[in-house]
């Protein structure tokens, strides 16, 4: 169901792969309230061509950059803003991917150059994409930048591994930024903490179907599907939001408030 929540708005949406991606379901969402966007992604990931796909749907030009280079992202937001015809209205931040899960090493047993890659690639870019978008003035007031975060940056989920760590990093990003950001033209940062949800990055944690499966039986509402995170990104970049900021905002269906769930236990 489309309102136009988002007519006459620009934006910039990073992370769409595949059509699992939550970034895909964000960027047709978004274009069905009527926004404009441009795509991005990394250079490798242009490969898969899938996005060419969601480019044609969304009639939207796609801006290749690695998310941890500040040139391709000067490149990005400077091109996106002609491409679009002024300044951004929202941003959206979907990027993930942990060197050390990927490569099967135990928590205790990580290799931290590895680590480090994954916090920039992961986290790190975050504040990057900020930057630019701060120093050049790229954004217009009341704007709306996302990440998409997770619970384990709060609890521990073993296998997360170091995703865990980066998505502290992520979320404490987003506070700090959104101090100096409400300050300079009252643009809002937050990020939205996802359920477990079927994607190329999700299904690189180790037993992640299990996973999946625990967490929806813990939710009252079960896992929150990448459809509806779409949902809830368009109301924070909506007028509608236009207060809410430096927050971690949950989108799980209930999981974070649960602590026992007769579900699991067979009661
Ligand atoms: N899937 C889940 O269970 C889940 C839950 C909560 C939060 N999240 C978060 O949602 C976000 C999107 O992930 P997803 O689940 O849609 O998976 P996904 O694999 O579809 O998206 C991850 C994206 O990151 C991109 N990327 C990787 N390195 C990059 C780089 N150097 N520069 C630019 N882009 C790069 C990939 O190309 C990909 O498009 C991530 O931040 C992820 O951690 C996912």
């Amino acid at each position: 169901m489309a309102n136009n929540l988002l007519a006459g708005k620009r934006g910039v949406i990073s992370g769409a792969l595949d059509e699992q991606s939550i970034a895909w379901k964000i960027a047709e969402r978004c274009v069905e309230e009527g926004a404009v966007i441009t795509l991005t992604n990394a250079p490798v990931a242009m490969r898969f061509g899938e996005i060419q796909k969601l480019a044609e749907k969304c009639k939207a030009e796609i801006i290749p950059a690695d998310a941890t280079s500040m040139e391709d992202l000067e490149q990005l937001f400077s091109k996106s803003q002609e491409i679009l015809g002024g300044k951004l209205d929202f941003v959206l931040h979907s990027i993930g991917m942990s060197i050390n899960v990927r490569k099967k090493k135990e928590y205790t047993q990580l290799n931290h150059e590895w680590m480090l890659k994954t916090f920039d690639i992961s986290a790190i870019s975050f504040h990057k994409m900020m930057q630019v978008l701060y120093n050049t003035d790229a954004m217009n007031e009341y704007g709306s930048i996302l990440g998409l975060s997770y619970i384990a940056a709060q609890r521990t989920f073993p296998d997360y591994s170091e995703m865990a760590e980066s998505k502290a990093l992520l979320e404490s990003f987003a506070r700090s930024f959104g101090y100096h950001f409400g300050i300079k033209n009252k643009v809002r940062v937050n990020t939205i903490s996802q359920s477990p949800t079927m994607t190329t990055a999700g299904k690189g944690v180790k037993g992640f179907t299990e996973f999946f499966d625990y967490a929806d039986k813990m939710s009252p509402m079960g896992n929150a599907s990448a459809e509806t995170c779409a949902d809830y990104c368009v109301a924070m970049f909506s007028d509608l939001t236009r207060m809410v900021t430096m927050q971690n905002l949950y989108h799980d269906g209930g999981f974070s408030s649960m602590g026992m769930s007769p579900a699991i236990i067979g009661l």
